[in-house]
């Protein structure tokens, strides 16, 4: 990308992110041609990156939308994602969420408990509906990521055995109220390895074959997100490799396979930028203190997640340092132990990889508002989301001060 990023910030101040659009343009058709042998849908994961335009661009290349509340619901709807593209899943979906989910008629409700099937069952049964139903299997397989992002084994709080997946899919079978439509699985994030999402899709193909026996038919089989994107020196899963171990699991199955990305979307596409304010040394210890912190980009205080850094000035004196935020938190940092050169006052750093779980994260910690958000499309850069005034931090309290 080429990005003119100090031109960015003299018309939008720092801290901002900027999106490539291009770039998503070029992962969604990507994935979307390596599944091209079948019927499929991509389904973007919207927690990833929820800005309208984001999600309105991926809508405009056909996407669909996998979301975790009945806000991201309302927001792929707002931008034209259609209902029958629409999947709503998480573990805790609240009756007032089920409810609007089963009225907009999306195309699946991805449920993560029999406990919730109940519910779900009860809800359209007062609402004269019928729901049409995915579940998700939980395989039991270390999907060799970070244990804060893996999802696939049993002591993770997601998706249900095998048995009791067949023992759901059996109660919608029975139901007036239920239709078993699909079935879903997803083991974690960042995902780097083929082998754990082979055995995965292998397990739960099984059972969609055993389910067909029984003459409950799926339409729909929904292999869940998780594909890695670079933030060091990653060895990437192929993306023609990974349809095409699905697809040899599905063989001979009438079934539409959908898949899930967040980060492999919109992840490598952002660059947070911010701008240096001082520099200063404490006992041995170097550091660089600029003007976005871990309200505005999470991950390396959270998961001590590596992000690359880089300062935008010409100086070849590199020294290590920490990288780190105004915030009142020793866990404000960007990056620890790196080698940074020499900085000014107003020199821009660019954090690489920020376009997944960076914005949607961030948080208005310290009173300090959400920063800008820019679009990069064709060479213009535009504006998708305002910085936060102190205004609109308050805006929710003032009338309640006595
Ligand atoms: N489908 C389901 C059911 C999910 O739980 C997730 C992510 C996705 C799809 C999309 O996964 P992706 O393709 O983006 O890997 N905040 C963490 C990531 C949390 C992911 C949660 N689930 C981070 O910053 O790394």
């Amino acid at each position: 990308m080429s990005i003119n990023f100090k031109e960015l910030a003299n018309k939008y101040q720092t801290p901002y992110y900027v999106y490539d659009f291009d770039h998503i343009t070029k992962q969604y058709n990507e994935l979307k041609s390596s599944f091209k042998a079948r019927k499929s849908l991509v389904a973007y994961a919207v927690k990833a990156n929820s800005n309208l335009s984001v999600i309105k661009h991926l809508a405009n290349l056909g996407a669909g939308a996998d979301c975790v509340s009945i806000g991201e619901v309302k927001r792929a709807l707002k931008v034209g994602i259609p209902a029958y593209r629409i999947i709503f899943s998480g573990v805790g979906k609240i009756d007032s969420e089920i409810k609007e989910a089963l009225t907009l008629g999306i195309l699946m409700i991805n449920v993560e408990s029999d406990a919730e099937l109940n519910r779900v069952e009860q809800i359209a049964k007062e609402l004269d509906i019928v729901a049409r139903i995915s579940v998700r299997v939980n395989p039991n397989i270390d999907p060799k990521t970070h244990p804060y992002i893996s999802t696939g084994l049993h002591e993770n709080k997601f998706g249900v055995d095998i048995d009791t997946a067949k023992r759901m899919y059996i109660q919608c079978k029975n139901s007036d109220y239920l239709e078993p439509r699909g079935i879903h699985l997803h083991i974690g994030s960042q995902l780097t390895q083929l082998e754990p999402i082979k055995e995965s899709v292998k397990i739960v193909s099984d059972l969609v074959k055993n389910l067909a026996a029984i003459k409950i038919e799926l339409s729909f089989f929904d292999v869940g997100g998780g594909l890695g994107i670079i933030y060091d020196d990653e060895k990437l899963i192929d993306t023609n490799e990974y349809a095409q171990s699905i697809l040899e699991c599905l063989f001979g199955l009438d079934i539409t396979v959908v898949c899930e990305p967040g980060r492999f979307l919109v992840g490598n596409s952002g660059v947070f930028v911010t701008k240096v304010l001082y520099e200063k040394v404490n006992g041995n210890k170097r550091f660089v203190i600029v003007d976005g912190a871990m309200n505005d980009l999470l991950r390396p205080s959270l998961y001590n997640a590596y992000h690359k850094v880089e300062v935008l000035n010409d100086n070849q004196e590199f020294n290590d340092c920490n990288l780190v935020g105004p915030v009142c938190e020793s866990g404000d940092f960007f990056a620890k132990d790196v080698q940074l050169p020499k900085t000014q006052h107003d020199d821009l750093v660019a954090i690489y990889s920020a376009g997944a779980y960076c914005f949607t994260m961030a948080s208005n910690y310290n009173t300090r508002g959400k920063v800008a958000e820019i679009a990069y499309e064709d060479g213009k850069d535009r504006l998708i989301r305002k910085r936060e005034t102190f205004e609109d931090i308050i805006a929710l309290e003032e009338e309640y001060i006595k």
